[in-house]
């Protein structure tokens, strides 16, 4: 996939953090090819990133998942320095933030890059309004302004009316979205998330999911997502890599990995997740094998059945439009009854589907239909068909 004309904001190049004294006796065992529990037992050296790589593009999300201990927060420690990288270059706006002094580490963090925390990381003694303006004021912008600015964010995650509350009386969904505001009120180029939605309980969660994925079509910010749940990073990430100790397995879109996961661990990873939410008709359909004309003869249409070994005949006009199916059943029946052509005897209403549609969003159509779904393309043309057996292979 050639990603050269693509608008990247983040590059993380060759990224590597190892925590502990005895590092230059760690990276000769890495160069050796030792892994991180070796390394760790005989040097008390931790590997947390080891040689990551990826690109982040500006207005997506590119979502980063593994489970615990697998290196998610070191990263996106390391790319607004929280931590500060053991090689490795992490280049933001094509610069590099390793390289920067002070003060440009402290204006990318005050207005380039903000974080949003797991444990929310709000101040209990300000109500919602004077946490979501804490960083205008920081940054010395006059009360008007950053209380209207403020409010907006506040508006943007649905808290109006809960300005003046205090943070104690909230709920963990409502702290979130003061985060969220918090982290938005900079208006930054890009958003650092660690595991944000992960203490929410599931209905929250699912709320918070929709929310953020409704902002950020409205405001088109870049995030960095991290997540342990696989459900959750195919849900939003644009983009999404997979992590185990230290390493990224795989980088890929949702339905990339899902079609063709690199190796046994991502494939076992990506056991648990639903791929109907995932793959599209487009995955599944095939080319139907038995085309026939509306003026065909019935003892044709059998014919060309009988030679594809089908019992479905697919009938379309002169610009390959789809017009129905003739079952083998009826071509028998109308051939006995001497009918010239097929056409009154074609089945029109086939449940029909465009190529981008979910597989999760056909089932229950495909299961109230004895044939499979035509897919059509947008100027209702045959594309393919999608039978009941590919759809159920596709659960797998
Ligand atoms: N400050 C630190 N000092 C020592 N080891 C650390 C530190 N931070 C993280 N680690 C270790 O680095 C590895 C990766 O941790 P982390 O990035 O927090 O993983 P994740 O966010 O995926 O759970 C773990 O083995 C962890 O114990
Ligand atoms: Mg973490």
């Amino acid at each position: 996939m050639s990603r050269e004309n693509s608008d990247v904001l983040l590059s993380v190049r060759h990224l590597r953090k190892f925590f502990g004294i005895n590092r230059t006796a760690a990276r000769k065992m890495l160069q050796e090819g030792a892994g991180k529990n070796d390394i760790l037992k005989k040097t008390g050296v931790t590997v947390a990133v080891n040689d990551v790589s990826f690109d982040v593009e500006r207005g997506k999300i590119f979502a980063l998942i593994g489970l615990s201990g697998s290196g998610k927060s070191t990263v996106v420690r390391c790319v607004n320095m929280l931590q500060r990288p053991s090689s490795g270059e992490i280049l933001f706006e094509g610069r590099d933030v390793v390289r920067m002094d002070k003060r440009e580490l402290y204006e990318l963090r005050r207005s380039k890059i903000s974080m949003v925390f797991q444990s929310f990381g709000l101040m209990n003694h300000r109500n919602v309004l004077g946490n979501v303006a804490y960083g205008l004021d920081v940054r010395g912008v006059g009360r008007g302004e950053r209380e209207r600015r403020a409010m907006e964010m506040i508006e943007l995650v649905g808290l109006e009316g809960w300005e003046n509350k205090s943070i104690d009386d909230l709920s963990g969904g409502m702290k979130q979205r003061v985060g969220i505001a918090r982290a938005l009120c900079n208006d930054p180029e890009l958003l650092l998330m660690d595991e944000p939605f992960s203490a929410l309980d599931p209905l929250a969660r699912r709320d918070m999911q929709f929310e953020l994925l409704s902002i950020q079509k409205k405001l088109g910010k870049t995030i960095v997502f991290i997540t342990h749940d696989i459900d959750e990073a195919f849900k939003m990430g644009d983009t999404v890599g997979i992590m185990r100790d230290g390493r990224v397995e795989q980088l890929g879109t949702p339905t990339e990995l899902a079609l063709s996961p690199a190796n046994d661990y991502v494939r076992e990873f990506l056991n648990s997740i639903d791929k109907t939410k995932v793959l599209s008709v487009r995955h599944i359909m095939i080319t139907p094998s038995c085309l026939i004309r509306e003026q065909a003869d019935p003892l044709t249409a059998i014919r060309e059945m009988r030679v594809n070994d089908v019992s479905t005949a697919y009938v379309i006009g002169r610009g390959m439009e789809f017009i129905g199916i003739v079952t083998l059943t009826a071509a028998l029946q109308a051939r006995l009854d001497k009918l010239s052509s097929v056409s009154s005897i074609i089945t029109r209403d086939v449940p029909q589907v465009g190529h981008d549609v979910l597989i999760g969003d056909i089932i229950g159509a495909a299961s109230d239909t004895p044939f499979p779904l035509a897919v059509l393309d947008d100027r209702g043309r045959l594309e393919g068909i999608v039978s009941r057996a590919a759809i159920l292979s596709s659960l797998s």
